[in-house]
């Protein structure tokens, strides 16, 4: 089993696939266009305490000008905002007003490389040795410190205007941050920090890549002013997006890669694209602890890529970790078209959990689902703490590599699960769990998502009940154009 090529392994047959690839394709298409309404086409009803703001980010454009970008990794940040009120919603989208999607647009032409093979037109001469990349503000957007932050994890962070969406310019996080520095795009909120006096604190980190890599660790509290940072080096290259925290520690994985940048440089790939799985290798476990006077810690488990941490906690003197693990790392191929990807010849993602003790200085791993999922997320309380409940991206099957098409809630401790599933034609995002104001059960509480409908090829921000997925919407908020396939997004309390 363990042996078989990926296709064998995971493969579903072709009539029994839910989904057709020319309606995913079409989420894929460009949204050049920004909106500004309340929303009115309604089914089911908003409820009446949702209050608050779901902003979400992602690529807006797939193409400048007709030329098409290589992957939508590339794509230009476009920000939604959908703000909940006394039953009512609104609707809002701008692109962020980067240096590099202005000089684009004003250009009519691609004038930057992407890390993820974008190329300018004109070939390897056109490319070579222009390393210059543009920061495209993509990835995920967060409201910390009262400042809204459009994030990319090679580069500052973006600040706009949380009522009007407008760009304000790079933000250099009060001086925390200088010009062109790295600032991942998966912050994490430790929800009471002892070392802050039980209130809240964003931490984040910053990977300076090299032939040994540096990351920085940063804390700030709730007014976004820095508490702590440090700075740890750890030997080879790394490639992070993502990582979990503790009270006491941050985790990242180094996924077994390596780096050739000569391709790069000769302008004949993406930087992204000279990123090889090693298969033969370990992934490394870092444990950093948030104490900047303790040493890392570096464990080895199986060879394996994560993007995604769903949440880490500590028990019985142990650390555990679920992640979304990927047998290899998805490489991004020059001369190819991601619409065309062969999901079957591509390992699916799948959540496994991660035990570390540290004493022992083991890992033992343990696959918690099997289906392919993606876009983890629990109750904000218990990030960083013991956890039940965990909502997720999913495919409509429980087996085989496919597009994200449904919401899966699995109960970790009992292996319970419940799924609400939008194929044929609906494409899920990233859901967002939404507590319910003074909720005592860990799932009492609301499931944000938005569902491309290939259909009428327009988006549905979509609300379920924590409580029970497989009872469908509560709501289906019917937006008037559609939105490309986003990355992350985020929840706050304040309505804008
Ligand atoms: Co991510």
């Amino acid at each position: 089993m363990q042996n078989l090529p990926i296709k064998e392994r995971f493969a579903v047959p072709v009539s029994e696939v839910p989904y057709e690839r020319n309606d995913w394709k079409k989420g894929y298409e460009s949204q050049p266009n920004e909106y500004d309404y309340w929303i009115e086409d309604i089914e089911g009803e908003i409820p009446a305490d949702l209050k608050g703001t779901l902003f979400r980010n992602g690529p807006g454009l797939l193409e400048v000008n007709g030329q098409r970008i290589h992957h939508p990794f590339d794509g230009d940040g476009m920000i939604s905002a959908i703000a909940f009120n006394d039953g009512r919603a609104h609707f809002q989208n701008r692109f962020v007003r980067t240096e590099g999607y202005l000089k684009e647009q004003q250009a009519g032409k691609i004038l930057y490389r992407g890390v993820f093979g974008t190329q300018k037109p004109g070939g390897w001469l056109a490319n070579a040795f222009d390393v210059q990349l543009k920061n495209i503000a993509n990835t995920n957007i967060i409201y910390w410190g009262d400042k809204l932050l459009a994030l990319w994890e090679a580069a500052e962070p973006h600040r706009l205007d949380p009522k009007t969406l407008e760009t304000l310019g790079k933000d250099y996080l009060d001086g925390v941050l200088e010009s062109g520095s790295a600032f991942a795009a998966h912050p994490r909120i430790d929800p009471c920090c002892e070392q802050n006096g039980g209130e809240p604190v964003l931490v984040n980190f910053a990977i300076k890549p090299g032939l040994s890599t540096t990351i920085s660790i940063y804390e700030f509290d709730q007014a976004g002013k820095l508490l702590r940072s440090h700075a740890r080096s750890v030997p080879g290259f790394a490639f992070i997006h993502d990582f979990a925290i503790t009270p006491n520690y941050c985790i990242f994985f180094q996924n077994p890669v390596s780096f050739n940048p000569i391709p790069f440089v000769l302008g004949v790939r993406g930087a992204g694209e000279c990123v090889k799985f090693q298969a033969n290798k370990p992934t490394l476990i870092v444990v950093i602890p948030r104490n900047s006077q303790e040493p890392v810690q570096i464990l080895e488990t199986q060879s394996g890529f994560v993007f995604h941490h769903a949440n880490a906690f500590e028990q019985d003197g142990k650390i555990c970790i679920d992640s979304i693990c990927y047998e290899s790392f998805p490489e991004v191929e020059p001369n190819s078209d991601f619409r065309q990807v062969d999901f079957d010849a591509i390992a699916p993602g799948q959540l496994w959990r991660f035990t570390l003790d540290l004493t022992e200085q083991s890992v033992q791993r343990q696959l918690l689902e099997n289906r392919c999922c993606e876009f983890p997320f629990v109750h904000p309380k218990h990030a960083g703490r013991p956890y039940r409940y965990l909502f997720m991206g999913a495919a409509h099957r429980e087996s085989g590599n496919a597009p994200l098409q449904a919401i899966l809630k699995l109960d970790v401790t009992t292996g319970e699960e419940q799924l609400w599933s939008a194929a044929p034609q609906g494409f899920i995002s990233e859901p967002i769990f939404i507590p319910r104001p003074n909720a005592s059960q860990e799932d009492d509480g609301w499931v944000l998502t938005l569902v491309y409908n290939a259909g009428y090829h327009r988006s549905d921000v979509v609300i379920l009940d924590g409580r029970d997925l497989n009872q469908g919407p509560v709501a289906r908020l019917h937006l008037k154009h559609h939105i490309p396939y986003g990355l992350h997004g985020s929840w706050t309390p304040n309505v804008f």
